[in-house]
């Protein structure tokens, strides 16, 4: 008999049909995070246990059901990391990033590991990419943070997300929150469900979004983190709600929304989209003031965001109809006659290394099969490029929504497209 293997539950193979999907996605990423002057980093699959303990916390549904951890060869225990944001600080930290700027900033991509139970959009092994920046406590940092969640996936071609914003304070407001919710919750504490009992006295706050326990009415009318915020948290989480209206982004306080990682201080968000049903948090992030300390390093504030690759592919998919096809130029260069090669060959050229996006037929098609190609690829302007142009060292710009031709000069034609094409970076 032979044996036939497969997949471990909870993964996927990716296979080169849908790789197109994936890149489409990592390229935007990319291209974003580089204007925001984001920079990469690397880290390892897997860590020692005990950075993903201390970093995402021992109360955590993460590290207390989900990860995969195993002792090596050498009796260690490392662990498949669930998240990314505890290993950026972890190599923050080690290699005393710290050291060289004062504010960093990273964007990453990568595979987690959550033991979780699968369900569409719910994986074992699943695909992040994510952003964090270490190193400033200024709110600007926030907006901006939050600003480029919303930029990416509007970019994406998904805009029917809700932004969900919370401070969830810091260790001083905690604290006073926390006994006063303890005294609130004490009279159902035998109701709750068995996670929220064990995990009633350290971290109280996780009741409150629950997926079983919250809709418990003394739970609804719990206190909220956010009604107790001290001063420099309210002041902080209101900062970062006016940079949101100047730069026009929407969002909905959240009081009852405090993450499923412990490392959260003061700002806390996740952007859901409803079409990809009841696993629907595509990107969520928020502060971790205490996080770089409480992995052996400088007192220093951070903050990021990561969201799934998977769900961000349920929702594109979801959205078939209205996503923007990609294949798309702003330029096709048209080449009437063979003396007009040359010529054509070496504008296409100049005007690509000048980032305008163009192309050309490469059937040997008349010129009203390249006409055709200008319109199956969107374009803006066609440059056409005959006899009459040859000799005259100029080429012919039509404007496709005007009908409108105009002659250009040869070495002009760049500059001319320039201003009016919007180029691939200034399109965003
Ligand atoms: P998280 O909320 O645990 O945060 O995960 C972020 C995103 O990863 C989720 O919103 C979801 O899109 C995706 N995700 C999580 N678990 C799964 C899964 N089992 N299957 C598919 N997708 C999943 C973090 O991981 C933090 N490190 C985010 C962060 C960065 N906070 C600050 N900096």
């Amino acid at each position: 008999m032979m044996v036939q293997y497969a997949k471990p539950r909870g993964t996927a193979d990716i296979l080169p049909d849908q790789v197109a999907d994936w890149r489409a996605i990592e390229d935007e990423a990319r291209r974003l995070f580089a204007i925001y002057h984001y920079r990469e980093i690397r880290t390892p699959i897997f860590e020692h246990t005990e950075v993903f303990l201390r970093g995402v916390g021992d109360t955590t549904d993460i590290v207390q059901k989900e990860m995969y951890t195993f002792m090596d060869r050498g009796d260690r225990s490392l662990t498949l990391r669930p998240e990314g944001t505890a290993g950026v600080v972890r190599a923050y930290v080690e290699e005393k990033l710290y050291g060289v700027a004062n504010t960093q900033k990273f964007y990453y991509f990568g595979p987690m590991f959550r033991y979780e139970k699968p369900q569409a959009g719910r994986y074992r092994q699943f695909h992040q990419y994510g952003i964090e920046v270490i190193g400033s406590s200024d709110p600007r940092v926030d907006a901006e943070v939050i600003g480029l969640g919303d930029h990416f996936l509007r970019q994406l071609g998904i805009d029917t997300f809700t932004l969900h914003l919370n401070s969830v304070g810091c260790p001083v407001c905690r604290a006073s929150h926390k006994a006063h919710l303890i005294e609130h919750l004490q009279p159902i504490r035998n109701e709750l469900c068995k996670d929220c009992q064990s995990r009633f006295e350290k971290n109280p706050l996780r009741i409150l979004d629950c997926k079983i326990d919250h809709d418990h009415p003394v739970v609804m009318s719990a206190p909220t983190i956010t009604d107790a915020l001290c001063d420099d948290c309210a002041h902080q989480f209101a900062t970062v709600q006016t940079y949101l209206d100047e730069m026009g982004i929407t969002y909905e306080i959240d009081k009852t929304m405090v993450r499923g990682l412990d490392y959260y201080t003061q700002t806390a968000f996740e952007f859901k989209e409803g079409s990809i049903g009841a696993i629907s948090t595509i990107l969520a992030g928020g502060r971790y003031n205490g996080l770089i300390h409480e992995l052996g390093g400088p007192e220093l504030p951070g903050i990021g965001f990561a969201g799934g690759v998977e769900r961000l592919l349920l929702a594109r998919a979801a959205r078939q109809e209205t996503v923007q096809a990609k294949d798309q130029v702003d330029v096709v260069v048209v080449a009437m006659g063979d003396s007009a090669m040359n010529a054509s060959v070496r504008v296409l050229h100049e005007l690509r290394k000048a980032h305008i996006t163009a192309d050309v037929d490469y059937y040997g098609r008349g010129v009203k099969g390249q006409l055709k190609l200008a319109d199956r690829l969107s374009a803006r302007y066609v440059v056409l490029i005959g006899d009459d142009e040859v000799s005259t060292q100029s080429v012919s710009v039509r404007d496709l929504s005007t009908r409108e031709q105009v002659l250009v000069e040869q070495h002009r034609v760049v500059n001319y497209l320039l201003e009016r094409v919007t180029n691939g970076q200034s399109e965003i």
